[in-house]
């Protein structure tokens, strides 16, 4: 079962069963809380997360991540959470800005 570890959450692993699931779909159907202040629909980068390995494994970048890229507010190896199709093993982070408050990050 391919699974996405949060890096600086400790290595946590959260599994998921079906291929072509938004990341942040998977962080929320295995009750990881992570910020997406529009409600996961590419209207701002709060849901950012920081590719450290398998990016081969998500789909292309969305007409919404591209908008942000342009704009200077999405750099290189960041992806947004809600907008990411994921369809493997993939090693993400929260990047500092966007990490919440009541959880304990490992860096
Ligand atoms: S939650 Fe706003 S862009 Fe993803």
């Amino acid at each position: 079962m391919p699974k996405i570890i949060i890096k600086n959450l400790g290595q946590k692993a959260l599994h998921f069963d079906r291929s072509g699931q938004t990341v942040l779909s998977i962080f929320q159907s295995n009750g990881q809380d992570w910020m997406h202040a529009c409600g996961g629909k590419g209207r701002c980068t709060t849901c950012s997360i920081e590719v450290i390995s398998g990016g081969e494994n998500l789909d292309g970048i969305t007409d919404n991540e591209q908008r942000f890229m342009k704009q200077g507010k999405l750099l290189e190896g960041i992806r947004l959470a809600c907008q990411a199709v994921c369809n493997g093993d993939l090693e993400v982070a929260a990047p500092e800005r966007y990490k919440l408050p009541h959880l304990s990050y490992s860096d």
